[in-house]
Formats: structure tokens, C-alpha cells, sequence
């Protein structure tokens, strides 16, 4: 059975919790990893932990207790001209995947999130496909200038 528990910022995660969700994500995004800091910061902005934030929330699903996936997203403060959330990161435990465990936990998030959602994915990446069929489309070409 997937049973689904949710973060933000009115019920936040311990320390302890906080360290196995970075961690989680730091080993199951695999090639598509941030540095444990920049998925810190992500989680503390999704459940303002000390920082001034939109919020957002952090989206767990477990499989029989065990944890399986984790989705992170962070709300904007804009809409119309920019998306109102972001979903920063997404990731099913390595052994987990193809069994529509990655499915269940966006469309939980879609479910749970208000307004339209942004996300950028690395063109090689599969995960599109799982993107594509929950209706997200590309219409827009990233780019981003880095000043460091
Ligand atoms: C992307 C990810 C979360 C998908 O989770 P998952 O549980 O394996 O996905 P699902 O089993 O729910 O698959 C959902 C759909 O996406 C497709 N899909 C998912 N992963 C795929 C892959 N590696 N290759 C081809 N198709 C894939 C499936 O065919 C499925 O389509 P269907 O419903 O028409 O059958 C998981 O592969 C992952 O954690 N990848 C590493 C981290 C990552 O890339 N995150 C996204 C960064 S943008």
C-alpha cells in the first residue's frame, strides 16, 4: 500500500527527518543531483526553516513503510506572467522505479499544489515522458546566465 506524508510550513520535518530527505534525494537523483547545501536550502524554503519563503511543501510516499520517492516543491509568489510553484526536485528510490511509483507522487503534488507548476528537466533525462503524460508541455527554452 502507498501511503503519502506531507511537509510544510506549519508541520515541519525534525533534524533528523530533514537529513534522511536530503539525503534521499542526494543519492536518488543520481546524475540529476545538487550538492546536500543547495537540496537543504530547496527543503528549508519549501517549509520556511529560517528563511523568508512562499513555502511550498516537501511530498513523501512510502511503499509497505519504506520510503520511496520524494517531490519538493517551492511556491514563487508570482502568477499569470510566472508560474506559482516550482517543482525543484523529484526522485524514486533506484530500486523502486518503472512500477508507477514516480506517477502516483507528481499527481499527488499536482493534486496538492494551487496554481501552475514549472520544473526543468535535462533534455536526455526519461523523466519527460513521465512529465509529458500528466499533461506538461515545453513550450519555453530554458537559458540562464551565470554571474559565478
Ligand atoms: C523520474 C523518476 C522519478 C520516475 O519514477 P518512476 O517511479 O520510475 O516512474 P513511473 O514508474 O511512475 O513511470 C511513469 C511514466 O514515465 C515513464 N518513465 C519513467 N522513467 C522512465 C525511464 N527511465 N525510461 C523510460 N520511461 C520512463 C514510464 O514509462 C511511465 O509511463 P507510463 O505511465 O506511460 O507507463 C525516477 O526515474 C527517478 O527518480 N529518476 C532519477 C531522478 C530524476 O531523474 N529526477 C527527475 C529530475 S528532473
Amino acid at each position: 500500500m502507498l501511503l503519502f506524508k506531507v511537509y510544510h510550513s506549519k508541520t515541519k520535518p525534525s533534524k533528523e527527518e530533514k537529513q534522511n530527505i536530503v539525503n534521499f534525494l542526494h543519492e536518488h537523483l543520481q546524475e540529476f543531483r545538487d550538492s546536500k547545501e543547495d537540496i537543504s536550502k530547496c527543503l528549508d524554503y519549501a517549509v520556511k526553516n529560517n528563511v523568508a519563503s512562499f513555502g511550498g511543501f516537501v511530498l513523501l510516499i512510502y511503499e509497505e513503510k519504506l520510503l520511496q520517492g520524494i517531490t519538493i516543491i517551492n511556491k514563487t509568489g508570482m502568477k499569470d506572467y510566472i508560474p506559482e510553484n516550482i517543482l525543484v526536485y523529484i526522485a524514486v528510490h533506484e530500486h523502486a522505479r518503472g512500477k508507477g511509483i514516480g506517477k502516483q507522487l507528481l499527481q499527488k503534488a499536482i493534486e496538492l499544489t494551487e496554481g501552475d507548476i514549472a520544473l526543468h528537466v535535462e533534455p536526455n533525462n526519461p523523466a519527460i515522458k513521465l512529465y509529458e503524460s500528466l499533461g506538461f508541455t515545453n513550450k519555453y527554452l530554458e537559458m540562464r546566465l551565470k554571474k559565478h
